[in-house]
């Protein structure tokens, strides 16, 4: 059985006081969270302070971006050992900001993936189109590409320890939520991608939806087949809200 993986992406949000609070807040509600992990990815100067509040919690932590270099003169960048050696379990890779905003290639993105991997880190992989895209009826062609970048460069066995996240485009943000059913769509989509190469692998993968997730919505997504949690932005920041969606995924466990 696949496990439920609530995850937080603060994006570029927070202060020490602000974070403090919220991690608080969530390890409070988690009590009540059996059978979901729960996770927050802070931006990077608070990854330490939040590893060492969550430390005697359950609460895991991860990094929102990394580099797929291991060392060396890349001014501005984080290693993987890294965030490994100050407690992140998870790193987010290929969030469609990184590739929109800042350029990154599925190249790119899937030598991170490989880099957070030999670093014991589980990458958390963004795959999802635009609106441009979904009008074009190109939404699962767009999806392959993104998968089939990292599967060549890591293998799908790679993805025994990864997560993959939809994450819609046009949904990021923007409180257009897919609904349930476009989301188990894509979900599908992307399972049998891999299945198609190893069918356990493929059941065993954590696929998360990403986009306008609230408390509201996430009953109906969290209760598709193929959806296995969520990778939650701006619901994220506020420990009722985050908790909120976590407790769907308690219900929708039971
Ligand atoms: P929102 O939940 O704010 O739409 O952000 C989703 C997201 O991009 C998570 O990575």
């Amino acid at each position: 059985m696949r496990r439920f993986l609530v995850a937080g992406n603060w994006k570029m949000n927070g202060d020490s006081a602000a974070n403090a609070a919220l991690v608080a807040g969530i390890i409070a509600g988690l009590e009540a969270s059996d059978g979901v992990d729960v996770l927050v990815c802070p931006p990077y100067p608070y990854l330490a302070a939040v590893a060492a509040q969550v430390s005697d919690s359950s609460l895991l932590l991860g990094a929102q971006s990394v580099s797929e270099h291991t060392a060396g003169a890349f001014t501005g960048e984080v290693a993987p050992a890294m965030l490994q050696e100050i407690g992140c379990r998870y790193v987010i890779v290929g969030h469609s900001e990184r590739r929109a905003l800042y350029g990154e290639t599925s190249e790119q993105v899937a030598a991170k993936f490989q880099a957070a991997q030999d670093a014991g880190l589980t990458p958390i992989l963004c795959v999802g189109e635009s609106l441009e895209e979904r009008e074009a009826m190109a939404t699962e062609s767009v999806i392959a590409g993104q998968v089939a970048a990292v599967v060549a460069v890591s293998g799908v066995d790679a993805f025994a320890s990864a997560v993959i996240a939809y994450e819609p485009v046009w949904a990021i943000g923007t409180g257009e939520v897919a609904t349930p059913e476009q989301a188990q769509d894509a979900h599908f989509h992307i399972r049998g991608l891999l299945a198609a190469e190893n069918a356990d692998v493929a059941a065993n993968l954590q696929i998360l939806y990403g986009g306008s997730m609230k408390g509201e919505n996430a009953p109906g997504l969290l209760s598709m087949p193929d959806i296995d949690g969520g990778l939650i932005g701006g619901a994220s920041l506020k420990s009722a809200d985050f908790l909120a969606i976590v407790n769907a995924g308690v219900e929708a466990v039971r």
